[in-house]
């Protein structure tokens, strides 16, 4: 019976708007990639596709917001590595199992990462920062979109290898987070680099380095982190969309086709990468790879937290 329910409700689907929510504030890079994948599987789909930016607690409350919502398809999850994968080590108390609560129905690109500092920081090279921070502990903020957020496990993880002791700051997203390092309030962030980028170009902050495997063409004078300070450092946070477990597969793969339509079209892919989005081999796009990709996320942020002790705080 369920099923010829969801079969009859597929062939209407999606017969009104449909919601992604965000879990962080309006204008961080979360929010800035959903909306322009949002827009073109919009038209794919024939409706369109509002965003409902439900922050707090590093992206916990939306994806807590977006277990409960019915399984209709009408009501998703723009989920990340945060919430999504090391949330489970670091929140005693989680309202939602991101395996469990949730269908994966296919995966964003990822982004790398930009250490960042206010431009009137002492600290001119990566190298210094460190120094700085060793020389000065706790006098360094670092602001994040909360506890669990991926500015915040990344500057955590730096810390922890960098052998440095930083405060961490936590806003209601990356945008408003960034805000405050333009305005020299706190030193710096690890932003993602599609809201990084302009702001970088506009020279509004200092990069120091990035977190991806190589350099990034787009900022070609800025180092790794591993060819600096911390030897095989890499991270970047990856994306997925989730709808609450039970909605009609009929539903999830009408979804899953207008997203690979999207992701086929060069021009629109082609602007990502050149926001240094790394995309990615079109199989890794799907629901079951999105699927695999989680399950192994929890178990490595499990051992992350465990080995790093990355906290709540
Ligand atoms: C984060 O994990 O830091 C988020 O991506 C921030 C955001 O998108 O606002």
């Amino acid at each position: 019976l369920a099923l010829a329910a969801g079969t009859a409700l597929a062939q209407t689907y999606p017969a009104k708007p449909v919601t992604w929510i965000v879990p962080f504030a309006a204008g961080g890079p979360t929010d800035a990639l959903a909306r322009s994948i949002a827009e073109r599987v919009a038209r794919e789909i024939g409706q369109p596709i509002v965003i409902d930016n439900a922050p707090g607690a590093g992206g916990t409350v939306g994806a807590a917001k977006a277990a409960r919502a019915a399984p209709d398809g009408y009501t998703m999850l723009v989920g990340h590595m945060g919430y999504m994968g090391a949330a489970p080590a670091l929140y005693k108390k989680l309202n939602y199992d991101p395996v469990k609560d949730f269908a994966p129905v296919f995966r964003f690109p990822d982004t790398p990462l930009v250490l960042m500092v206010r431009k009137e920081h002492p600290a001119k090279d990566i190298k210094a920062l460190v120094e700085f921070a060793k020389a000065n502990p706790d006098k360094m903020f670092i602001s994040n979109a909360g506890v669990g957020s991926s500015s915040h496990l990344i500057a955590a993880l730096f810390a922890s290898s960098a052998g440095i002791k930083i405060s961490q700051v936590p806003y209601k997203g990356a945008g408003p987070a960034l805000i405050d390092v333009i305005g020299g309030q706190v030193d710096g962030i690890f932003d993602q680099t599609n809201t990084a980028l302009p702001q970088i170009r506009e020279a509004k902050v200092r990069p120091l380095a990035v977190t991806s495997k190589v350099r990034l063409t787009q900022l070609k004078d800025v180092p790794t982190l591993a060819e600096t300070v911390l030897p095989n450092f890499e991270a970047s946070t990856w994306y997925g969309i989730y709808a609450p477990k039970g909605t009609p597969q009929a539903v999830l793969d009408k979804v899953q086709a207008a997203y690979q339509k999207v992701m086929a079209d060069k021009a629109f892919t082609d602007r990502m990468a050149e926001q240094a989005i790394q995309l990615l081999p079109a199989e890794q796009y799907t629901g079951a790879a999105l699927a695999k990709h989680t399950q192994s996320e929890v178990a490595r942020w499990k051992a992350v937290a465990a080995k790093t002790n990355i906290s709540l705080d």
